[in-house]
């Protein structure tokens, strides 16, 4: 009988613990259930509110329509030819934890502010115009490939 009781309580045990413990277990992991549809970073595309009301961190997309956001972020990531995660930690988008996610929001201004002074505010100049697929432009002009020389012809009694 009392070994019967002890089989009984354990199991009791084992049922709470699966109770209590599990789901909190579950939460904490926050892993996304196998085969579930990857977490979008995107609003809805009828979503046309200033940025700043539907995302978390928004200080130089201030205005712009929120569903925006999603086709000035790919132009960024080709633009430099980067992935997300050079500015971003992965589902986490609006932590300002790197560096170059503050880069960016000044090479922002800064390319605006070439726009409005140079350009009469007609889109002239992007991320990529300087970028072109690079994280540093190049300063410099490659050097140029050697070029060979041909001899130069004599003419037939030309000083000799
Ligand atoms: C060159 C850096 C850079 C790259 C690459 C980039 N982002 Fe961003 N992202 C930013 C900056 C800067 C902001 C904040 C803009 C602001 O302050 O208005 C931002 C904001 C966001 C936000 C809004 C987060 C919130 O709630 O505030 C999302 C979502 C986002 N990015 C997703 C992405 C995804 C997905 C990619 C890849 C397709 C990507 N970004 C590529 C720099 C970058
Ligand atoms: C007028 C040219 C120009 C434009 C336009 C420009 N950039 Fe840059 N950007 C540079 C240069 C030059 C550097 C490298 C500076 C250095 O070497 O420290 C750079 C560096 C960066 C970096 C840091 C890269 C690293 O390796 O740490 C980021 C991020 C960046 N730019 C994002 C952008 C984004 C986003 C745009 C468009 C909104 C943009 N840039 C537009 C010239 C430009």
């Amino acid at each position: 009988m009392s070994k019967f009781l002890s089989f009984a309580s354990v199991c009791a045990l084992g049922a709470a613990f699966a109770f209590v413990v599990a789901p909190g277990h579950l939460q904490s992991q926050e892993a996304p259930p196998a085969g579930a549809p990857p977490k979008s970073p995107w609003v809805e595309g009828s979503d046309s509110r200033p940025a700043e009301q539907a995302y978390m961190n928004i200080k130089v997309f201030t205005g712009l329509p929120a569903n925006r956001l999603e086709f000035i972020m790919k132009s960024w990531k080709d633009s430099l030819g980067v992935q997300c995660t050079f500015c971003h930690i992965k589902d986490e988008w609006e932590r300002d934890d790197k560096e170059e996610k503050e880069t960016a929001r000044h090479m922002k201004k800064m390319t605006d502010a070439i726009v409005a002074t140079h350009f009469d505010g007609k889109r002239e100049v992007t991320c990529y115009t300087c970028h072109h697929g690079e994280k540093k432009p190049a300063k410099n002009p490659p050097p140029a490939a050697p070029v060979k020389r041909q001899p130069r012809p004599v003419q037939p009694g030309a000083g000799l």
